[in-house]
């Protein structure tokens, strides 16, 4: 998952919004840890405790990764709004744990990612991921580099 965060960074500019879905500890945060990574920005990507959203710069010239973990968002809109993420996103890559249902409404454009991990099958830790691009932002990406 770390190793796809990595690859997908490539795919990411300032602008786009990544909602991520699977049960705890179907790897969301490790996919964002590679993300992090991948954009090259500061501070290692972890699971919050407390903080909702953190704020990851860029170590170079490229967005800043904005990465929010809405489970304890009761998905009451004004709590969402005073995370100023409409105000974030043209400027950052953000990222969205849990965000089903709570920030669809940021932007027309989101890639909905996916992941599925065997039930039952506690010997093998393979995860099955599912990308899909909504809206015009994605329509003619090209996703080779994600397999490479
Ligand atoms: N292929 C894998 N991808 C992601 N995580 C894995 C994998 N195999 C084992 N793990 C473990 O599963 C856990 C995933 O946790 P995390 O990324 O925090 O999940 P989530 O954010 O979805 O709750 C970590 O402890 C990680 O080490
Ligand atoms: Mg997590």
């Amino acid at each position: 998952m770390r190793d796809l965060g990595r690859r997908l960074a490539k795919l990411l500019r300032a602008g786009d919004l990544v909602m991520l879905s699977g049960e705890l500890g179907a790897g969301k945060t490790t996919l964002t840890r590679g993300l992090g990574e991948g954009l090259g920005v500061r501070g290692a990507v972890t699971s919050p405790t407390f903080v909702i959203a953190r704020v990851h710069p860029s170590l170079g010239d490229g967005p800043p990764l904005v990465h929010v973990d809405a489970y304890r968002l009761s998905g009451g809109l004004d709590e969402m709004e005073d995370l100023d993420l409409d105000v974030s996103l043209p400027e950052s890559v953000v990222v969205v744990e849990w965000g089903e249902g709570k920030v669809e409404e940021l932007t027309d454009d989101r890639l909905q990612v996916v992941i599925h991990r065997a039930v039952g099958d506690t010997t093998d830790e393979v995860r099955h991921v599912t990308l899909t691009g909504v809206g015009d932002r994605w329509s003619d990406t090209d996703a080779s580099v994600l397999s490479a």
